[in-house]
């Protein structure tokens, strides 16, 4: 790939797709030129000449003189097809798209390895902080023990705003839709699914070990209340949606959940749309990095960045997940790698005790009726929450303690 000029295709030209257009027009260092951009809906108003639209994907992906595929669409299932016909095409490939990587790990991992091409995309974990590179790079032959992160800017964004503005749950998150933070289905955002998609990036290239969805656990702040903020704040605490993923032994804590957080730890203060990743490790003890995590030019900073690093052949090495595969000999199952089988303290709110059916309390420690809002504090075993993930007519909140 030449160092000069390099030839983008871009798929999609939302938030993020225009963050990156405006940041290239102004990048004084990268020499990059968008030969097309493919989009899907022919109605759309652009902010800029007809001519550089296609809405024919094979426009794009039949050219022979791309020398990067930029893929930043909201649907999954497309961004996959696009991605891997790119891959096998030998084209290098940048995505933000942490669900169709997350959805498809194991077979884009292989498509890289087939095809000897590089597929990176530091844009879709972290926002604008440099996190995996630095996990890949720097932690790589650090010792890690544990990852632990807020990686959705809209739940933050709502969270804080409960918090500190008194603001409803509807309006806050409305608002981060109107700033571009969330996801064009906030469902995503809400039930924690975007930051388990990005807890999953995260783990491969903390520990090596690739987790499908359906294995980590993950709940949302979807039916949180000013109850559970008041709760909070008379402890001095605050609610954050935490990813994170720790060894214990051999094995692997994997889970995405609401947590309080008090005023000694890093995450405490970071607000608003921004993330926060705090890296542990045996010598390094513990890092904290704190950054814009979602929006157009945050993210396009990010996908920019990954388009400068192909200019000097930059590509993910995966050594963790190679040495992990080779100590196993071909034989390895990331899933087995994974604790499911422990007790975790948490909060609880309830409007009806059946709502706990199926929830496997080992101990309660704290329990508050009311005619308002009840709620328990428990030891429950974690594998029993996973029936409360993605459940939509659940009412629970739940917050680790
Ligand atoms: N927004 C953020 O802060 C943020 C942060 C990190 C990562 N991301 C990720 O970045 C990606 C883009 O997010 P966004 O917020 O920019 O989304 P967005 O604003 O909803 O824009 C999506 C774009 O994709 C285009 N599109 C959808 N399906 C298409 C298809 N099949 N073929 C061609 N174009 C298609 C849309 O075309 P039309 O213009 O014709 O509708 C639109 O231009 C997503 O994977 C998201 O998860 C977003």
């Amino acid at each position: 790939m030449t160092e000069k000029h390099i030839k983008l295709g871009l798929f999609g030209f939302g938030c993020v797709g225009q963050g990156l257009y405006d940041i290239l027009n102004h990048s004084q260092g990268l020499k990059a030129d968008i030969e097309k951009i493919c989009v899907k809906d022919h109605a759309k108003k652009r902010k800029i000449d007809a001519k550089y639209f296609t809405y024919d994907k094979e426009d794009i992906l039949n050219r022979k003189d791309l020398d990067v595929i930029v893929e930043l669409i909201d649907n999954s299932q497309d961004a996959y097809e696009i991605v891997s016909r790119a891959l096998n095409n030998g084209v290098s490939v940048v995505t933000a798209n942490k669900k169709m990587l997350a959805e498809n790990f194991e077979a884009l991992y292989q498509l890289q390895e087939k095809n000897n091409v590089a597929l990176i995309y530091e844009g879709s974990a972290g926002g604008s902080i440099p996190i995996i590179r630095n996990l890949e790079e720097y932690y790589d032959n650090e010792l890690l023990s544990s990852i632990r992160g807020l990686l959705n800017g809209s739940c933050n964004y709502i969270l804080t705003r409960m918090e500190l503005e008194n603001m409803d749950y509807g309006k806050a998150l409305g608002m981060a839709q109107e700033c571009g933070f969330a996801e064009s289905d906030p469902w995503l955002d809400v039930a924690g699914y975007d930051t388990m998609y990005k807890l999953i990036l995260l783990t491969v290239h903390s520990f090596g070990i690739i987790l499908k969805p359906e294995q980590v656990l993950t709940l949302g702040i979807q039916n949180i209340s000013f109850d559970d903020i008041t709760y909070a704040k008379e402890k001095g605490l605050r609610i954050k949606l935490i990813a994170t993923a720790h060894k214990v032994g051999d094995k692997f804590r994997v889970y995405a959940l609401p947590h309080f957080v008090n005023k000694e730890s890093d995450l405490y203060n970071v607000l608003y749309e921004n993330n926060g990743v705090e890296v542990e490790g045996a010598y390094s003890c513990k890092q904290t990095f704190v950054g814009k995590g979602a929006g157009s030019h945050p993210t396009g900073s990010a996908v920019l960045s990954d388009i400068s690093a192909l200019t000097y052949h930059y590509k993910y090495g995966y050594k963790k997940l190679k040495k992990l595969r080779q100590q196993h000999k071909g034989n390895f199952d990331s899933g087995k790698l994974l604790d499911v089988d422990f007790d975790i303290k948490v909060y609880i709110r309830f409007a009806d005790k059946n709502d706990l059916k199926g929830i496997e309390i080992v101990a309660v420690e704290e329990e508050f009726k009311s005619a308002k809002t009840n709620y328990i504090v428990a030891t429950v075993k974690f594998n029993s929450l996973f029936d409360l993930k993605g459940k939509q007519d659940s009412k629970l909140f739940v917050c680790v303690v």
